[in-house]
């Protein structure tokens, strides 16, 4: 970062005395404010629930542009990498800050083939589950636990440490949420294939049993890893916040990204692609697209409490581009299923439209995001609703790790301890018993 030739002076009407704040310039977007003195030069918090005008960070991994719905990894547009590149290329983007060539393509894509198995010991963990656990349950519980394994990697301050523990939780994840589908079905494991592509290799785990062999679909397979891709990284959003937090007190980095699953679970962040098809499924049962014009007036109702899931975000006040380019893996994966005819796609379609026309959603800039589409090409693919947000997860979990490495990376972090603007009881004496 650099300082502009602006800077913050601020002044109180009390009269105590005023100062200037320095201000910095990124590459690109907004210029910042840096506060870092303020409470030692006036005993003052700044305060910002929920972060809405705080940068808790400087990074270069990912920038959005949420006006113009512009969404870029390491520099380039999410729309090229969707349509130009695999996952395991823009894990290397994203982990290195530049796309593989030939060879060093060949080389990580070995790498993190053969760190897909996990311990034996970790099938032990699942058993302690029911059978109908939510699969970020046990995905929350399997990530922390994957810390028990790899203590001879687990100083983050050691460059060789996170490098082998980026590649473990890249390789290993596919492998636990497939454990984590196969044991709520009640199906064996299956092993992973290092003759598959990471999607593939997915694929296979999650849908083939001991019993016969199973063909991985080519469409399925890249319709699964654009998903991937689509979702690895998006800048310092709540879990990957959640994910530095965490790791800024020097734990390990299975246990920071086990939070940053936690932390993705809710249906305000990661768990909407599920809240989403869920959604769609109770608009279809009550009538379908009849049904939708009542729907958004419950939604326009701050009473009732219900949402357009799948809608809204915190920084794209346009168009998710993400969410355009998963409406067009929709229509693929529909076709090849035979289910262009699929309600549910043209419920969500048809609920767009109307959303998008009505004046309380533009007026609001609420637009699709990731998740509106999501839940129904993973459905479309025959992923369970559940599972969702763990495909999520399996995503999402370079993108923290990378972010994680960014921060530990740089000499000058420390540890992250917020304040507060206190409004509780004062000072006060306990009184006896009998006197309360
Ligand atoms: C992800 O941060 C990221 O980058 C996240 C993510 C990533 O890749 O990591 O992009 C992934 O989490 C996408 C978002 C998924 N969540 C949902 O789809 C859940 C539904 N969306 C909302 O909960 C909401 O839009 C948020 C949480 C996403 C954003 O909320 P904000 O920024 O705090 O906005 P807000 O709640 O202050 O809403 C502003 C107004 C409010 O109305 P008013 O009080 O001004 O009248 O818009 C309304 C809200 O009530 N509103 C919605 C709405 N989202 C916002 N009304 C109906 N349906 C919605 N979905």
């Amino acid at each position: 970062m650099k300082l502009a030739d602006n800077k913050a002076t601020l002044s109180f009407s009390n009269g105590s005395p005023s100062i200037d704040l320095p201000v910095y310039q990124g590459n690109v977007g907004p210029d910042v404010v840096d506060i870092r003195k303020l409470y030692g030069q006036t005993g003052l918090f700044t305060y910002d629930p929920g972060f809405m005008s705080t940068a808790a960070c400087q990074s270069s991994i990912t920038y959005i542009d949420g006006d113009k719905g512009e969404l870029l990894y390491r520099g380039y547009p999410i729309e090229q990498l969707a349509t130009n590149c695999d996952y395991l290329e823009t894990c290397h983007l994203l982990l290195h800050g530049e796309l593989p060539n030939a060879t060093q393509k060949r080389d990580f894509t070995k790498l993190v083939t053969n760190h897909t198995m996990v311990n034996e010991q970790m099938q032990f963990f699942l058993r302690g589950f029911r059978r109908d656990a939510h699969p970020m349950a046990i995905m929350t519980g399997l990530v922390g636990a994957l810390s028990a394994f790899y203590h001879d990697s687990t100083d983050i301050n050691n460059p060789q440490h996170r490098e082998i523990s980026a590649i473990r939780l890249i390789a290993k994840m596919p492998t636990l949420v497939a454990m984590a589908y196969k044991y709520t079905v009640g199906q064996p494991y299956m092993y992973p294939k290092n003759d598959l592509s990471y999607a593939g290799n997915f694929l296979h785990m999650m849908f083939a049993t001991p019993c016969e062999e199973y063909i991985v679909n080519p469409v399925l397979e890249r319709a699964l890893d654009r998903i991937f891709i689509l979702h690895a990284d998006h800048e310092q959003n709540a879990s990957t916040s959640t994910v530095r937090l965490c790791g800024s007190s020097g734990t390990n980095p299975f246990a920071a990204i086990a939070a940053g699953v936690a932390c993705l679970w809710g249906p305000a962040h990661g768990g909407a692609n599920e809240a989403a098809l869920n959604m769609l499924g109770d608009i279809q049962k009550q009538g379908g697209v009849e049904k939708i014009g009542e729907f958004i007036k419950q939604v326009k109702d701050k009473n009732s409490g219900v949402k357009l899931m799948g809608f809204g975000h915190r920084v794209y006040k346009n168009y998710d581009p993400r969410a355009k380019l998963m409406q067009e893996t929709c229509k693929e994966v529909l076709h090849e299923m035979g289910l262009e005819n699929d309600p549910l796609f043209k419920l969500a379609m048809a609920l767009e439209k109307i959303a998008l026309e009505d004046d309380y959603f533009v007026s609001r800039k609420l637009y699709p995001n990731v998740d509106f589409y999501s839940g129904i090409v993973q459905r479309a693919i025959g992923i369970p609703v559940p599972l969702f947000t763990a495909v999520f997860a399996l995503a999402r979990t370079v993108g923290w790790i990378a972010q994680l490495n960014e921060m530990i990376g740089d000499p000058e972090y420390k540890i992250g301890r917020p304040r507060q603007l206190f409004t509780g009881s004062t000072n006060r004496q306990v009184p006896p018993l009998a006197q309360r």
